[in-house]
């Protein structure tokens, strides 16, 4: 690999006319919430924020329109003012020599908005309100088929160490990186899927509503389940490995989801973005199509602060960085394929093992009505890991969610998290 991103390959080498810009910026907290997997209380694993800066575990459109600020915007470091989505990812660690595990910090995210694929463009040309979706799989550990001709394209692992050499590529963690102190760093990025079923959100079943183009992940088409082309997003996290240089254990990597792999990458938006803004940034004649969002017209950011000033605290007090015994919650460190899923065990749980079920049972606080569903492999997407599973949910009463996932698999048997 010669070049820094899959994302700059694509856009010189491919369509010329790409209309695209990308966000900069900063963490707003590290929590174990997920406001769109375990809505409402604490979530599974250690997750990295960007973007609104009033990102909490019940954040939703409205709410995150009332956010004074957001820690993603231009490159010279102002916030962006139309965008309030919130955008986050796992947390990285490493083992520490003493074999404690330490949270890699992160300085830095690139997110890519690109007009991109063939499909029938929503129209207008944005996500709805209060659309939301997560890009690969927290359970998985190993190359996922995306198309028959396409593997390992959702996630990318880079290190990079000086301008005309890195390490990695798509895929899972690369071997023998000690430390990447070239911008970006250590890259771990993630294509998102952009085609709609034009219906829904599926909230309680965050996968199915969207899928990846069939062919090329950016510009191959959106297939017939999915007919609906949005715009397509592609994150980049920068992970400061420098700082911990000499500290850890060669190959240790683990995300915070106990995948000591890569492919276990994930990533999550909830749109956040006022109405009307990215038709205008993304389609039309005076389309963007620059690497910095401030040089597009038709968007605004605030002089007055930095996007790194854009905070806020975590409500379930724990800690994530480490020095710790064991990863945050539940998350035993696996390379069964799927991993075993386990309860959002409780704040302040460190190394609660989660031994691999073949049933299981988790309860939220998300208040809703009874639904039921069932995950179908969706032919076209990459998610062939839904093939093996069924999900159902029944919501019990006003303010009690159950879930219960069967997953059919090789996995050994057990039920809960033991702490
Ligand atoms: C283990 O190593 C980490 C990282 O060097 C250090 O911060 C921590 O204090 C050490 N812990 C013990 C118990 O020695
Ligand atoms: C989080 O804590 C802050 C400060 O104590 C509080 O203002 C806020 O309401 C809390 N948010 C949630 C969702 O609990």
């Amino acid at each position: 690999m010669k070049t820094t991103s899959a994302a700059l390959l694509a856009l010189t080498a491919g369509s010329a006319s790409a209309q695209f810009f990308v966000l900069y910026g900063r963490d707003t907290v590290v929590s174990r919430i997920d406001p769109i997997i375990s809505p409402g209380g604490i979530g599974m694993h250690a997750h990295e924020f960007m973007g609104a800066g009033n990102i909490d575990q019940n954040s939703d459109y409205d709410s995150l329109q009332k956010s004074t600020c957001s820690s993603v915007g231009r490159a010279n470091g102002n916030p962006i003012i139309e965008d309030k989505s919130a955008y986050w990812h796992p947390t990285l660690y490493v083992k520490a020599n003493n074999g404690t595990y330490l949270r890699v910090p992160t300085n830095g995210h690139q997110i890519y908005y690109i007009n991109a694929g063939t499909g029938q463009m929503r129209e207008p040309f944005e996500f709805p309100k209060g659309f939301r979706m997560t890009a690969g799989n927290a359970y998985i550990r190993a190359a996922q088929e995306h198309t028959p001709t396409n593997k390992d394209d959702i996630t990318q692992w880079i290190c990079h160490q000086s301008p005309s050499w890195n390490q990695g590529t798509q895929g899972g963690f690369p071997k023998g990186v000690t430390s990447c102190s070239q911008y970006p760093y250590f890259n771990g990025a993630i294509e998102f899927p952009h085609c709609w079923n034009g219906k829904d959100f599926n909230l309680n079943s965050p996968y199915s509503h969207v899928a990846y183009p069939v062919g090329d992940i950016r510009n191959g088409a959106c297939p017939d389940t999915h007919p609906i082309r949005l715009p397509h997003l592609f994150m980049e996290n920068n992970y400061d490995l420098s700082s911990l240089e000499g500290q850890f254990e060669v190959d240790s990597f683990v995300l915070s989801n106990g995948d000591p792999t890569g492919y276990g990458f994930h990533a999550d938006f909830f749109n956040g973005w006022q109405e009307g803004v990215l038709p205008d940034l993304l389609s039309g004649s005076n389309a963007c199509d620059s690497h910095d969002v401030g040089d597009c017209s038709g968007v605004t950011f605030d002089s007055s602060m930095n996007w790194a000033q854009c905070t806020t605290t975590n409500n379930f007090s724990e800690d994530l960085d480490g020095p710790l015994s064991a990863l945050p919650g539940c998350n035993a460190i696996t390379t069964v394929n799927p991993a075993p899923q386990c309860k959002a065990c409780a704040v302040g749980v460190v190394g609660g093992q989660c031994n691999a079920p073949s049933s299981m049972t988790t309860s939220t606080k998300k208040a809703s009505s009874t639904f039921k569903t069932t995950t179908k492999a969706a032919s076209s997407t990459m998610q062939t890991w839904q093939t093996t599973t069924t999900t159902t949910r029944t919501v019990t009463s006003t303010t009690t969610q159950q879930s219960t996932t069967t997953v059919t698999s090789d996995a050994p048997k057990s039920t809960d998290c033991d702490y």
